[in-house]
């Protein structure tokens, strides 16, 4: 069963990058991406972490985009962040905002970038919000993993990291994290990684997922379990009640689109429940990373292509 995902996420990351795959794609785009992408405009994406917040679901929202190619494409993400900053506020909604940070310009230059999160960073501290720096490809864990730790030196309290279960570094960088107290979302990770660097299959991800979650739960650090492993939720769940932890000290995260009845059915028990809500036009990179993760979602994909 591993080895057939593994081969299947292979495949569709393959194809993803094809010109022609990504053409086609972008030509029937909003109907192909509507099932994991809440809105293509800030307003209607607003709209739909109110419907959310309706069912006792908070909401992330990230304003899509990733490895930009120049500094204006960096400058109007960061612009459009600053808007959404100032949205969330004026609506009083409890919304946090999660960025990438190639998307400000991490692959052009660090040190601009960090300017570009500054920015951001002190404008979610003003509008009373949490801003998440997601994690991408191994190529920007240190970087990333730096630029949140500067942010926090410089006062900026109210930022947080993401940590993936499948990099062999991870554990460690927990720990670190934790001792910065420095709060995490954790993740199975979403990208292609070598072996050398990268646990491969599902069961030692998990384990390494457990590892981290347990310790941060002992610890009584707030964190964000990010998954649809039922395996996880179960497993959280019940390590939870075992060692009495309480429900509101840690928040299950699910990604918009995707099982959002079991993500109602944890926030009716009293779990604190976040969903991810991507918006905008640049959704390609992060549909693809959706397809590939699991064929069903291929399906999910098919069926709204011909409702
Ligand atoms: P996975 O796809 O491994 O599936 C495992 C099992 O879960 C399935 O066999 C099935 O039982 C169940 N399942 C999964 N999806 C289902 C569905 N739609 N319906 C029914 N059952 C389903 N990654 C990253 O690298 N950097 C980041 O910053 C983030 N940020 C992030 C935020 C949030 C809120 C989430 C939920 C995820 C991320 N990720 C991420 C993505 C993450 O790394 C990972 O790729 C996906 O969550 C997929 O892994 P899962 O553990 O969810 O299930």
């Amino acid at each position: 069963m591993d080895l057939w995902i593994r081969g299947y996420r292979r495949a569709m990351l393959g194809l993803a990058a094809r010109d022609t795959v990504k053409r086609l794609s972008l030509r029937y785009g909003s109907r192909l991406a509507g099932r994991f992408v809440a809105a293509p405009t800030r307003e209607g994406a607003l709209d739909a972490v109110l419907k959310l917040k309706a069912k006792g679901i908070a909401a992330t929202m990230d304003y899509l985009g990733e490895s930009v190619g120049n500094w204006e494409e960096a400058a109007g993400s960061r612009d459009e962040i600053l808007r959404l900053l100032q949205a969330i506020s004026d609506r009083g909604l409890d919304a946090h905002v999660s960025v990438k940070p190639t998307q400000l310009g991490l692959g052009l230059d660090p040190e601009a970038c960090c300017d570009n999160l500054r920015m951001i960073a002190a404008a979610a501290r003003e509008a009373g919000t949490f801003l998440r720096i997601d994690m991408e490809s191994s190529a920007y864990t240190q970087a990333t993993l730096d630029l949140v730790r500067r942010l926090r030196a410089e006062g900026l309290d109210q930022v947080g990291a993401v940590v993936q279960a499948c990099l062999r570094r991870s554990a460690g960088d927990a720990d670190k994290l934790m001792e910065e107290k420095i709060r995490m979302r954790i993740v199975k990770g979403a990208y292609r990684e070598p072996e050398d660097i990268a646990y491969q299959k599902n069961g030692e991800i998990i384990d390494s997922y457990r590892t981290i979650v347990g310790k941060l739960l002992d610890a009584g650090f707030e964190t964000a379990v990010a998954t649809h492993d039922d395996r996880l939720i179960r497993w959280v769940r019940t390590y939870a009640e075992s060692h009495g932890i309480g429900r509101d000290s840690f928040e299950f995260q699910m990604l918009y689109g995707l099982r959002t009845a079991e993500q109602e059915k944890l926030a009716r028990e009293g779990y604190r429940v976040r969903c991810y809500v991507p918006y905008g036009t640049e959704w390609y990179p992060y549909y693809t990373r959706r397809l590939a993760e699991r064929p069903s979602h291929l399906w999910l994909v098919v069926r709204n292509f011909w409702k």
